[in-house]
């Protein structure tokens, strides 16, 4: 990322207003000014965060700069670098969670921070106990309430819940698997009848493998990759599904032997399936995932992995597997539903085209000309309309360039149609 990069956001989601007047409460300005850590933002504001430093501005919203739309700029000029809808609600969700730590308590258990799990669990003990103690404490607690007759759901759930907080830090993904979590805990959890639990306990998964390699080879080496497999197949529920394609992402990514392990053991035929009965949203969610193997695959050989994740790479050849799996046909298909049951999801229009621009060397000549150009007019309008006066930004340049990539499946589209003449 280069340096002056700001994402843009416009502040709707967060903004709880101040609930006493003690609380140190953001003043915005038309112009921009830093958002002093642990001040209170209130609602209806564009915030935007500088990428390299960290650092959080804000200012009073524009007229004409209503919707809830995001943008990367590149000061001074028109923006290049794009970043995905779903990374900025990442970041929301961050900021959210910033600004959670003082107020958590009024709002419920999903804002408890780590000190308050932390001074919860130790009960009325007010040094903060280590984290591995309360990993072990949860992890008896779970047992312990697993197997009684009268199971209180809601008790397991928090437990958890609460684990997956504390699993997004590395140390302590790795203290949970020393302590034997994925056995006693996620598979057993995975194998509940309730399918509450199971969703949790695929989220909880997916936190602790999400770039942890060493979580990841425990993972792998305990038959994680089958068992997410047998999910998806046996499952009835999009839901669940939905989360073991979370936790299918979190294992594979970055991580060779184990995109191995999945072509082995019948992944790609797996997850074709899941598409063909999915719905539009478990679609997006299996081409975003598709399209980041790809992309991982396509740059792996830029990048400083070693020798023998190359070789594995190599010896993978993702591309070529996924168009014997039909996948030309899968991202043009869906292209098509989505321009007719949600054309103006603008973040799935996105990816199912960022897909298609991605495996364009193997499906171009087949892709569907018609809906491009309805993409290539609807974008283009949209993207006039958008031009702001501000010119540090511009919605226009987001809609400008999902035209550039219609504009170029199309030329691609028609190079092969011509050769295949
Ligand atoms: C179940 O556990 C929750 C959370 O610990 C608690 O609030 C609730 O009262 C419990 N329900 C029963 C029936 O014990
Ligand atoms: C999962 O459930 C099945 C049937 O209920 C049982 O046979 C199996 O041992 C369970 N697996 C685990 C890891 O608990």
């Amino acid at each position: 990322m280069k340096l002056n990069h700001f994402i843009f956001i416009i502040c709707l989601v967060l903004g709880a207003g101040a609930e006493n007047e003690n609380e140190d409460v953001f003043v915005a300005d038309t112009e921009w000014k830093e958002i002093k850590e642990g001040q209170k933002i209130p609602p209806g504001l564009h915030i935007r965060i500088n990428l390299q430093t960290g650092k959080k501005e804000a200012k009073l919203q524009n007229e004409d700069m209503k919707k809830e739309q995001a943008l990367v700029i590149t000061k001074g000029q028109k923006a290049k670098v794009h970043i995905p809808f779903s990374e900025l609600k990442q970041t929301l969700k961050n900021i959210k969670s910033d600004e959670g730590q003082e107020s958590s308590k009024t709002k419920g258990r999903q804002f408890r921070t780590y000190e308050e799990i932390k001074t919860e669990l130790g009960g009325l003990n007010l040094i903060p106990k280590l984290d591995s103690e309360i990993i072990k404490e949860l992890i008896n607690d779970f047992k312990k309430n697993e197997k009684l007759e009268n199971r209180n759901i809601t008790k397991i759930k928090n437990i958890l819940e609460d684990l997956e907080y504390l699993s997004h830090q590395i140390d302590n993904a790795i203290e949970f698997v020393n302590q034997n979590g994925f056995r006693d805990i996620v598979y057993k959890a995975l194998n509940d009848s309730t399918a509450e639990i199971k969703i949790i306990s695929l989220r909880l998964m997916s936190s602790l493998m999400q770039n942890n390699p060493k979580v990841q080879i425990h993972a792998l080496q305990t038959s994680c990759i089958n068992e997410l497999l047998k999910i998806l197949t046996l499952e009835k529920s999009i839901s669940i599904k939905y989360q073991a394609i979370t936790a299918l992402s979190s294992i594979l990514r970055r991580f060779p032997l184990a995109q191995k392990r999945f072509m082995e053991n019948g992944g790609l035929a797996v997850i074709s399936k899941v598409f063909q009965k999915g719905d539009i949203k478990l679609k997006v969610k299996l081409t975003t995932l598709v399209m980041d193997l790809v992309t991982e695959h396509q740059l792996s050989s830029l990048s400083e992995d070693s020798k023998d994740a190359l070789k594995q790479y190599e010896e993978i050849n993702i591309e070529d597997k996924l168009i014997e799996h039909d996948w030309c046909e899968n991202v043009k298909t869906l292209l098509k539903s989505l321009v007719s049951v949600d054309e103006d999801n603008h973040d799935f229009i996105e990816k199912s085209l960022r897909a298609m621009n991605i495996l364009v060397k193997h499906c171009a000549g087949s892709y569907d000309d018609k809906v491009l150009n309805y993409l290539v007019q609807k974008y283009n309008k949209l993207g006039v309309e958008g031009i702001d006066e501000d010119d540090e930004y511009s919605l226009s340049s987001y809609f400008s360039e999902l035209k550039d990539l219609c504009d170029d499946l199309l030329k691609s589209n028609k190079v092969m149609q011509k050769t295949e003449l």
